[in-house]
């Protein structure tokens, strides 16, 4: 599907090898409904398989990033329709088999299922007056889409523990500070661009070798450490059956820019 077919996502290629995936579902700010997710899920899986792409941003607008799941959708939803069609697995069934690196650039409101999709992302950008939080228990919930485990392993125990117990928000500054963002931005604009500038590097890169390396980083999330170390022993050396090894070697060698092969 091509950008004019999706009703509440715009996707553009900002740069050469970029693909940027922009919420506009302004007058919900960006509140994440099914059909939403269904787009979102079908733009990932097409800038995943177009090999042009190397890297992938996700943002919202200045005002939100996405106000959470869509609560009007959820209102009335009982539990036997939210179990038998497992209400949410949508979500995370997707972005996680996303092989092309996914940069967030998070502005205004990243609350609930917003905060928890940002943190689905490889690498978060924000600005320093984006405002995270998880106030599903302020609904009489609970985080449903990786809150209470991701946003647990990246701010440690207690921090999670407070904020989603109380659903208290923290600011894009604080998310900086705790390691949750990688970069925290002065503007929305420039949050937007350093992501799609850090997305084009990534994408100058081997396409063979940044797809390994996103997945060894990821499987330090899931892998005891002893296991962790040796799946990247593993895809160390498969490396060395790749064209873009020899090609990047080669390069360095003979004192030359790499060519890559993407193989
Ligand atoms: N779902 C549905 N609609 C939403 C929404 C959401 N999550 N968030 C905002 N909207 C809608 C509002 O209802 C409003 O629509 P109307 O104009 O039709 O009334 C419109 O977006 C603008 O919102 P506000 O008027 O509330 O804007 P504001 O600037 O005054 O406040 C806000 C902004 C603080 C983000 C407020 O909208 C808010 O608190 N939103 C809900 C945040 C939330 O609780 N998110 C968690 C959802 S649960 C979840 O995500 C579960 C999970 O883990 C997967």
């Amino acid at each position: 599907a091509s950008t004019s077919s999706y009703d509440n996502i715009l996707v553009t290629a900002p740069k050469p090898g970029v693909g940027l995936i922009t919420l506009n579902r302004p007058r919900a700010l960006n509140a994440l409904s099914t059909a939403l997710f269904r787009e979102l899920n079908d733009a990932l899986r097409q800038l995943d398989d177009d090999k042009t792409t190397g890297a992938i941003v996700l943002t919202g607008s200045e005002k939100a990033f996405a106000a959470g799941a869509d609560i009007k959708e959820m209102k009335d939803l009982t539990f036997s329709e939210a179990f038998n069609t497992n209400f949410i697995t949508s979500w995370s069934s997707t972005i996680p088999g996303v092989r092309t690196p996914l940069i967030a650039a998070v502005n205004g409101h990243a609350l609930g299922g917003g905060c928890e999709l940002a943190l689905m992302a490889d690498i978060l950008y924000c600005s320093s007056t984006a405002t995270f939080g998880q106030p599903e228990i302020k609904l009489g919930i609970i985080p449903g889409a990786g809150g209470s485990q991701r946003l647990t392993r990246a701010i440690g125990k207690s921090r999670a523990m407070e904020l989603i117990l109380t659903g208290k928000n923290f600011s894009g500054v604080e998310a900086g500070q705790w390691g949750v963002a990688a970069r925290v931005f002065d503007t929305a604009e420039a949050c937007v661009q350093g992501a799609i500038d850090t997305a084009s590097k990534i994408a100058s890169m081997s396409g063979v070798a940044v797809k390994a390396a996103k997945e060894v980083v990821n499987k330090s999330q899931d892998l005891p450490l002893r296991d962790g170390l040796e799946y990247e022993r593993k895809v160390f050396h498969s490396l060395f059956g790749s064209k873009d090894q020899k090609i990047g070697m080669t390069a360095f060698a003979e004192k030359k820019k790499p060519e890559w092969s993407h193989e």
